[in-house]
This record gives C-alpha cells, sequence and structure tokens, in this order.
C-alpha cells in the first residue's frame, strides 16, 4: 500500500492578503509540476479567497483553520463547513492543539467537528498530541487512543480512510524541540494500529498520518523515511516560500 505524502502548510494567524498572494507568486514556480506530494494550505479564514484565486490550475489543496459544527445560525464569529466549501476548501484542521488549549476544545466538540466536515466533503486534519507533563508522566499512548477515540465516535467506517490525522505534540510546536523520529515513530504507529484494531487493514493502509511539530526543512527528511510517516503539518517554516518549497525535497 503506499500513501500519496502530503505536506501541509498552517498559516496560524499569520499574513495579509497582500503577504498571501505575494506568497502564492513565489511559491507557485518553486513546486510546478510536483506530483510526489500532495501540498495543502492552510491561511487564516479572510486570506482563502485569496489563495483560493492564485492556486487556480494548480494542483494544491486549501484548507481552513477551524470551523464550527452547524449549518447556520444565531453564532456570532463562528464559520460554517458549507462557506468553507463555497470559497473551495477541500480540507479543514480540527482540534488542532491551540484550540484546545488556548480556546478550550474538548473532544466532544472536535467530535461533532469531525462529523460535520465530513458530512459536507471536508476532509478533516485532525490533531492529537500530549503534553509536555503527559510525556513525562508516561501517558502520551494513553492521552493519543483517548483524544482518537472521541473525535472519531460515530464516524461511519466509510469515511475514516479518507480523514487525516496529524501527530503532533504540544511541547514541540513552535518551540523548535522537535519530537525524534523514533518517538514520531513510536506515536504514529501506535495510532496506526488503533485504527486498524477498530477500523480494519484497508482503513489503516489507506488513511494518511503526518507528524507536526517544528518540522523544518533540514529534518524532514528523518520523518519522511519513516514508511508509516505520510508527510507533514508545518507551522513557522510554511511561512516563508523558499521554506516551505524545500519541505517538499524529502
Ligand atoms: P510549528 O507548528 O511547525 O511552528 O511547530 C506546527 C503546527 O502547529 O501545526
Amino acid at each position: 500500500m503506499t500513501r500519496k505524502p502530503m505536506i501541509a502548510a498552517n498559516w496560524k494567524m499569520h499574513k495579509t492578503i497582500k503577504e498571501a498572494k505575494a506568497f502564492m507568486a513565489e511559491f507557485l514556480p518553486k513546486v510546478a509540476g510536483m506530483k510526489h506530494t500532495d501540498i495543502l494550505i492552510c491561511p487564516p479564514f479572510p486570506l482563502i479567497a485569496a489563495v483560493n484565486d492564485s492556486r487556480e490550475g494548480t494542483d494544491i489543496l486549501l484548507g481552513a483553520q477551524n470551523m464550527y459544527f452547524e449549518e447556520k445560525g444565531a453564532f456570532t464569529g463562528e464559520v460554517a463547513p458549507a462557506m468553507l466549501k463555497e470559497l473551495g476548501c477541500d480540507c479543514v484542521i480540527l482540534g488542532h492543539s491551540e484550540r484546545r488549549w488556548v480556546f478550550g476544545e474538548t473532544n466532544e466538540l472536535i467530535n461533532k467537528k469531525v462529523k460535520s466536515a465530513l458530512e459536507h466533503d471536508l476532509i478533516p486534519v485532525l490533531c492529537v498530541g500530549e503534553k509536555l507533563e503527559e510525556r513525562e508522566a508516561e501517558q502520551t499512548d494513553q492521552v493519543l487512543l483517548h483524544q482518537l477515540e472521541k473525535a472519531l465516535e460515530g464516524v461511519e467506517e466509510s469515511y475514516i480512510a479518507n480523514i487525516i490525522i496529524a501527530y503532533e505534540p504540544v511541547w514541540a510546536i513552535g518551540t523548535g524541540k522537535n519530537a525524534t523520529a523514533e518517538d514520531a515513530e513510536k506515536a504514529i504507529s501506535l495510532i496506526r494500529e488503533y485504527i486498524h484494531s477498530k477500523y480494519g487493514t484497508d482503513s489503516s493502509d489507506k488513511i494518511r498520518i503526518l507528524y507536526g511539530g517544528s518540522v523544518k526543512p533540514a529534518n524532514i527528511g528523518e520523518y519522511m523515511k519513516l514508511e508509516t510517516v505520510d508527510g507533514a503539518l508545518v507551522g513557522g517554516a510554511s511561512l516563508e516560500p523558499a521554506s516551505f518549497a524545500a519541505l517538499m525535497e524529502f
């Protein structure tokens, strides 16, 4: 089973429309004709339309960084799945650790969002990961399995293979302290085994699982050579065209 790799940019709360357009103008020629990996860009909401225009005629995938699970209604400040679809989004990051730990998102809320995204034909990029104190207390496996089980509760089996999971240890995000290849492999194998035990071989063979947390051009090769790691979700190193393009050369 060969899964197509994916290198995903999470721009977080960075860039203006002008800066996003300038990024795309510089980035696209650098990756023109590249077919060995999927490239996903997840800009902040106000930049999505501009990035969608710029990517026309390319295979670049577009994603949002969050959404609400309801269709519409009195939810001030929230964004509905159909709105993201209309803007051209293919994917949506859900359960990112900054959503969990800065904005208090619970596993229950993330589960509703995962189901809603799938119903609206948006591919969830579901983030899971342990905090430093959980790792130190040797609770990593337990935390990952709990987050996965809760996030996927009630999701139809036929959807599972299309979901993208990102293993992002909280202590590695934006800290420059990337997980060792060994730790990433252990966690991602655990996630794949969980998918296998719960949903069977077809799902576990097809589902893509990314590593995220201080990935840079200098360390991406360590992860990409591992059979079970299918790509990376990248914050800081995705903000500059040269560095994001260099990540495709694994
Ligand atoms: P980082 O962020 O690459 O800056 O560590 C990764 C992420 O939060 O997805």
